[in-house]
């Protein structure tokens, strides 16, 4: 078994999470704990809170209430920047690229915090810029040969089918070599074939990287598949977290999606 699958321990806590629009509760005293190295599904009928929480974990949203502690840091308010810089990468419900730039200029784009030279640094060292570029290029690339699209690499992104494009953003959110990526719906829209990729690649960056993953989906195959443990939200709240297996056989769970359902 390879080493980084071992589960570590709670790299994100979050304790006590209430979040309110005007009169609308999203977030309703959410606890949740994700460990190092795992695949932590959320999941939740529409509007249940899934992306607002995935928000809250990296800064986007400011809770009310509870606190966010990330690799042992307690945080009240930490801003979508701090989070990035800290090792957290995102990718979102409804795709975030630059449409008419290239696949590789997109990727490259999740490079941006890992650029430690300023402009007047650019002017004044400039081999040193120019190793730099030389580094995030090489990064770039074997982001590119990792998902499998050296033959889109030049291809602007708004050209490429959907399956695709989410593709791509996965390969932004790789750039930035992150401890903890958030995925909200990576497979939404996708057919039989584009999701088994995609649950290949999530895999595999687990595997290969490391790297922990929070996703949200509702193709419940996937996630009873890929995950190591499943969170429920329904309405704000948690009404489940456990293994797929528990939480399949959760009546709390059975209930709300039957009752959604039909
Ligand atoms: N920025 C916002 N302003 C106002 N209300 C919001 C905002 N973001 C989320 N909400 C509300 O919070 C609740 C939870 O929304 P959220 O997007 O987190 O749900 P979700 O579980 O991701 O749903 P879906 O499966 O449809 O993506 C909804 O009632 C939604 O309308
Ligand atoms: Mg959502």
């Amino acid at each position: 078994m390879n080493p980084h699958r071992k589960i570590g321990d709670v790299i994100l806590k979050a304790e006590n999470i209430s979040l309110s629009f005007g009169g609308v509760k999203a977030l309703t005293n959410i606890s949740l704990d994700v460990r190092e190295h795992e695949i932590c599904a959320i999941i939740g009928p529409n509007g249940a809170g899934k992306s607002s929480m995935l928000n809250v974990i990296n800064g986007v949203y400011h809770p009310q209430e509870g606190r966010v502690s990330y690799k042992g840091h307690v945080r009240d308010s930490m801003h979508a920047h701090e989070a990035a810089r800290h090792g957290i990468a995102r990718t979102f419900q409804n795709i975030a690229l630059f449409k008419g730039m290239s696949v590789l200029d997109n990727i490259m784009t999740g490079r941006n915090l890992k650029m430690h030279t300023n402009f007047l640094q650019q002017a004044l060292y400039w081999g040193a810029t120019q190793r730099e570029e030389i580094r995030h290029r090489r990064k770039v690339e074997e982001i590119i040969d990792f998902l499998q699209i050296e033959n889109i690499r030049k291809t602007p992104v708004g050209r490429l089918p959907y399956g695709l494009q989410k593709r791509v953003e996965l390969g932004r959110a790789l750039a930035a070599e992150p401890t903890l990526l958030l995925l909200d719906e990576p497979m939404a829209g996708m057919n039989v074939e584009e999701k088994q990729d995609m649950c290949r690649f999530i895999l595999d960056v687990n595997d290969e990287f490391g790297t922990t993953i929070v996703l949200i989906e509702h193709d419940m195959g996937v996630v009873m598949d890929i995950s190591d443990r499943v969170i429920v939200l329904d309405y704000g709240k948690k009404i489940g977290d456990g293994s797929p297996e528990e939480v399949r056989a959760n009546p709390d769970v059975i209930a709300a999606y039957l009752g959604t359902s039909h």
